[in-house]
């Protein structure tokens, strides 16, 4: 029996990976994919040689222009907000791991794969439905579902028991539940399970506390082109470089903390504390440049579609023929979104100051208060107010005569 196990080189994964090995009693080959969560990987190669993995069988790969390119930034396409707030930076990264962890299986000749999920999230959902559209062999290994180390206390029993190193947070203590990529961070877990409790400043691992940040604002500018950012401040850069740079100005202006409640796939709720620098600043940006280049008609049905687009991402159907569909719509809502957008940042704050395009629909000629030389015929507006007030009336006068 062979499995690959996405191995993030953490205690949970690691733990996963000796219980894989003895408990399970199968082979074990890792996958470590750096997707801008700021860590060393090769600690990670090093903890798996130690505990056995022949350096065939561990994978450490770079996939941060992928993830950035072909998830991240279609997902910005459509503006994605699940429950009108979280940029699904978890959600997002899910299916590209799923997608390595069964092409490597492929390649080593494991039939199986295995994640770090627990039974009550999403992710698990999110791993195996992205597995089974890829592969409708393949096997999943859940030890969280399946082991008895039923709390993180008994977790930390067995890491203790296996000489498995427990790393410490910055006050001591066992960490909190943190998923890490170049989109965001997120902490969930511990003290941030009650809802009625503020989060503690130290929970914030990426972003400054606005109230500590800058007194001067930022001026900064996004490039677009069919929708994507390109550059910024007039310097091309690749999908995974804006995303960086726009992650540190958000992060030294105190931009994109978000404390959520939010009602997981299989149930419950849950808080959680997202970090998002650079993403909110892009959504902002995009929505700047979109407001002069898509038209009423695109703009407000692709709007309408954007609460199931982003549903369909969070509860794990990214590689499904729905979320293609509407991805179709998305990017041809696109052809026309070229253009700059200049923004303000500034304690917490990223705020579209100004934009312009080449392919701009927005006509001062026919908007402007002042004379407009013939362009718009005030007296057309008549006709057009009469018209969709007929039925109005028609309804008014129904009501008066009923009394
Ligand atoms: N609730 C978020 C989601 O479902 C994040 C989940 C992963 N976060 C974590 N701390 N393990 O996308
Ligand atoms: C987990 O359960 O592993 C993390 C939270 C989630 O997936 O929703």
């Amino acid at each position: 029996k062979k499995v690959v196990l996405a191995y993030s080189g953490g205690l949970d994964t690691s733990i996963i990976l000796k219980w894989l090995q003895t408990e399970y009693g199968c082979e074990v080959v890792t996958f470590t994919a750096d997707l801008g969560q700021g860590e060393e990987l090769e600690p990670a190669r090093k903890k798996a040689e130690l505990m056995g993995i022949a350096p065939e069988n561990i994978y450490i790969e770079d996939v941060r222009e992928e993830f950035v390119r072909d998830f991240v930034f279609p997902m910005f396409r459509a503006n994605a907000l699940y429950e009108g707030q979280y940029l699904l930076g978890t959600s997002i990264a899910r299916p590209l791991i799923s997608k390595r962890l069964v092409e490597i299986a492929a390649e080593t000749g494991a039939d199986a794969v295995a994640h770090g999920a627990t039974g009550k999230g999403n992710d698990q959902v999110r791993f195996e439905l992205a597995a089974a559209a890829l592969n409708p062999e393949i096997k999943v290994i859940a030890p969280w579902r399946l082991w008895d180390l039923t709390s993180r206390t008994k977790l930390l029993e067995f890491a203790e028991q296996n000489q498995i190193p427990i790393a410490k947070d910055k006050r001591g203590e066992a960490p909190f539940s943190v998923d890490a990529n170049l989109l965001h961070t997120s902490s969930e877990g511990r003290v941030l399970e009650n809802p009625a409790e503020e989060a503690p400043d130290y929970v914030l691992q990426r972003i400054t506390r606005p109230e500590d940040a800058p007194d001067a604002p930022e001026m900064i500018e996004i490039t677009f082109e069919k929708g994507d950012a390109v550059a910024l401040n007039g310097e091309a850069m690749s999908p995974a470089t804006i995303l960086t740079r726009l992650n540190e100005l958000g992060g030294k202006h105190g931009i994109g903390i978000l404390d959520l409640v939010e009602n997981r796939f299989v149930g419950m709720k849950s808080r959680g504390l997202y970090e998002t620098p650079g993403g909110t600043i892009l959504l902002e940006a995009h929505r700047g440049i979109e407001q002069i280049t898509l038209d009423s008609g695109s703009g407000h049905l692709k709007d309408s579609i954007m609460p199931r687009y982003a549903e369909l991402i969070y509860n794990g159907f990214w590689f499904s023929p729905e979320r293609e569909m509407l991805q179709a719509l998305i990017d041809k809502s696109q052809e026309n979104v070229y253009g700059t957008v200049r923004l303000k940042l500034y304690k917490g704050s990223a705020r579209t100051v100004a934009r312009w395009s080449d392919r701009s629909l927005y006509s001062e000629k026919h908007v402007t208060f002042e004379e407009d030389f013939g362009a718009y015929d005030q007296k057309d507006a008549q006709g057009f107010i009469q018209l969709n007030a007929l039925r109005l009336r028609l309804l008014a006068a129904r009501k008066r005569r009923l009394g």
